[in-house]
This record gives structure tokens, sequence and C-alpha cells, in this order.
């Protein structure tokens, strides 16, 4: 779990001084990349790479976004859709029932499964798996990378030796600038294309799984209205603000060599999610909201590549639990933990979700 400042956490472990809170305000700082700069480098103590496209500026951000790109498009993961669905079907038949923790028995290894179609990677998957939700602390408690960096470099050195058709034999000889990309810009790819989608991801779908099992009659009503399906999952994406917060520099880290100690500035996604003169009733979860401009997936040059592969996912996981006509209801042990205040109702993380067939 990244570090908390100022009350919430931000993904990239950086201890920001100042906060930008509310959507209009959000918005305008995510698309104003010249006062807030990407060009920093995050999570100093697991790494020292840059993650690629997410801590580079435009112009040349766009060098790697739109090498990136074609992975991500709808199209191309709309194809995988069988498959997530086959991957679903097998979760909600056989570990649903089985009483097991949703978080690490069911939405963490279907995220994976999922993550392994994806990349064309199922020999990964298990690995993937025994990592947990974060992938810095895949070795324990403690934050470090060695594990991951072990396994992006053999991914690395086999993509180079015997290149395959895959993601990660195209991206290591990706050519930006008229050269191929260098082994650390390999890391700093792969690292956030593999390690930026899994507990958010999972938090959605334990989110979703948690959501209905408390609210059956919004469960029913999908059943009924499966075109309201894609609006409910903007709706749990906004509510459950998976990633809540993203950090720019005001100074662009690669640019001068004195640093001041205060240049992180926290960008709030969830106070722009939570924005009452934005979200009528923003502490209730609505699955019939019609404007819903959240901000979970950020906003401007950096908005989430995976958003699709996010969509698509959630879409294919609630159409095929609808199908299955499971019904369930959320046990007492269940470890959730919730903001305060006025958001007592919004979970900021699920320890662990056990649920009871009905
Ligand atoms: C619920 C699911 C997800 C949420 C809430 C989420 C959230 C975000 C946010 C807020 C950003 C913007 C960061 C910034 O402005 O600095 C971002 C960027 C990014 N996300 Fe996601 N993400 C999700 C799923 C995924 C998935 C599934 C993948 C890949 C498989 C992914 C890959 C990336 C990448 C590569 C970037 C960097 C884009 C860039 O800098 O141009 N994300 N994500």
């Amino acid at each position: 779990m990244a570090e908390t400042f100022l009350g919430i956490t931000n993904a990239v472990n950086v201890p920001a001084s100042h906060e930008i809170t509310g959507h209009k305000s959000v918005r305008e700082a995510l698309r104003n990349t010249e006062k807030y700069s990407s060009d920093l480098q995050g999570d100093a103590d697991v790494r020292d790479y840059r993650q690629i496209p997410l801590e580079v500026d435009p112009p040349r951000h766009h060098l790697y976004r739109a090498a990136l790109a074609p992975y991500f498009v709808k199209p191309t993961i709309e194809k995988m859709a069988p498959d997530f669905r086959k991957n679903s079907q097998e979760f909600i038949d056989q570990v649903l029932p089985s009483g097991t923790d949703i978080v690490s028995s069911f939405a963490l290894p279907l995220v994976m499964r999922n993550l392994g179609v994806i990349y064309n990677r199922p020999q990964d998957v298990a690995e993937w798996i025994s990592w947990g939700t974060s992938a810095w602390t895949a070795g324990g408690p403690e934050r470090n990378g060695d594990i991951l960096h072990r396994h992006l470099d053999a991914i690395y050195e086999e993509a180079i030796k015997n290149p395959k058709k895959d993601i990660w034999s195209e991206i290591a000889r990706l050519e930006i600038e008229g050269r191929v990309i260098t082994h650390d810009e390999f890391r700093g790819i792969a690292s956030v294309i593999l390690a930026g989608g899994r507990d958010t991801v999972v938090k959605l779908i334990t989110g979703a799984i948690w959501h209905f099992g408390r609210n059956p009659d919004d469960f029913e009503y999908l059943r009924q209205n499966p075109d309201r399906i894609d609006a409910a999952i903007q709706e749990l994406l906004r509510f459950l603000t998976p990633n809540p917060a993203m950090v720019r520099s005001t100074v662009p880290e690669s640019t001068v060599k004195e640093l001041p100690d205060d240049r992180y500035v926290q960008i709030s996604f969830l106070s722009g999610n939570f924005d009452e003169t934005v979200f009528e009733k923003p502490f209730e979860l609505n699955i019939r909201r019609e404007r819903n401009p959240h901000v979970s997936f950020g906003f401007g040059p950096h908005t989430c590549i995976g958003n699709h592969v996010t969509e698509i996912e959630a879409r294919v996981f609630i159409q095929t639990l609808l199908d299955s006509g499971i019904r369930w209801e959320i046990s007492d042990s269940s470890k959730i933990h919730f903001y305060s205040g006025p958001m007592a109702s919004v979970p900021a993380e699920f320890e662990s979700l056990f649920v009871r067939i009905r």
C-alpha cells in the first residue's frame, strides 16, 4: 500500500506537501502539464527508473503512449471478451460458493487470469497471483522491488534472445526517437502495464460483489436493464475511486540538479469524484446516476490507458454474474476499511470480503 499523506494515498509513494482538490481544479491541473509535471521519480525506495508513460511529460510522453495504445484500444480488448467470460464463469461457479476470501481467492486470481489473456502469457499467471495485490510487497510486508524486477529482467532476456508474438517481445524491440528502447525503459513500461492494473481492478471487482451483495435490488434492476451495466460500472468506479490520488512535481525533475523538497503536489481524484457541485448526493452509490464525469481514470494526456481493459473485464464479469442466477450476502467477518467523516460509507480498502450464498 502506498504511503499515506494528506489523509489519502498516492500511487507513486511520494510525500506531497500540497493537495489539489475539487472536480474543476483537479481536471485543470491534470491538463496543465507545464505547471504540474509528471517528470518525477516515484517509489524511490523500490525502483530507480521511470515508469513509462506515467512519469514522462508531453511531448515525449506521446511517443511512448502512441506505441502502447494499439494493445489497449477497445477493438483489441473486445476480442478477449469470450476468454474473460470463461474465466469469470469458472470463478463464479467454483470460488464464490466456497466461502473463501473474495479479494485473494476470487478477484485477484480472476484479474491475473484475464491479464494472462491480454498479454498472451498464461505461463506467468501463477507467479503474478503469488505476488498478492501489490507487486511491491510480493515477498512480504516490506516494500521491495526485487521480485518484480527479477521477473521483468527474465522476460526482457527471453524477449531479446527468443522473441515471440507477445507484447513483451514487441516492446523490447520498440523504437522511440530512432533507437531501440533501453533495458531500463523496458522495465519502466513493463512494470506499469503489469503492476498498474492489479489492485485497482481487484478493488473494482471486489467492490461490485460487495455492493450487489448488500443491494440485491440494484442487481435485479441490472438483470432487467442490462443496457445499464456500463453506467453501473462507471458509478462503481466513481464511488470506489480505486486510485485515489497521483502526484505531480512543480519542477520537472530531469531539468534541474537542486530540487526543492516541497515540489510535490497531490492531485486528489477522490475529492473530484465526491464533489457535491458536480455529483448529486455523492456519498450514495447510485447505479441509476445519469451523468457521471468521474475522474477515476484521471484526465488529460495521462488518462488511464487501461480504461477499456477495466470496463470490458467488469462488464463481462457482471454479465456472467447476472446470467448465473447466483445470490449472496456479505458476511460480518469481512474486513473493510472505510474513509471517515462524510465519506464513512465509502470503502477505502477491502482487506478481505466474505460472502454467504443465499
Ligand atoms: C479500476 C482500474 C484502474 C484505475 C482506477 C486506474 C487509474 C489510473 C489513473 C488515475 C491513471 C492516471 C495517472 C496520472 O494521471 O498520473 C492511470 C494511468 C495508467 N494506467 Fe490505469 N487504472 C486502472 C486500470 C489499469 C489497467 C487494467 C492497466 C493496464 C493493463 C492500466 C495501466 C495504466 C497506465 C499504463 C497508465 C499510464 C498512462 C499514461 O501515463 O499515459 N490501468 N490509471
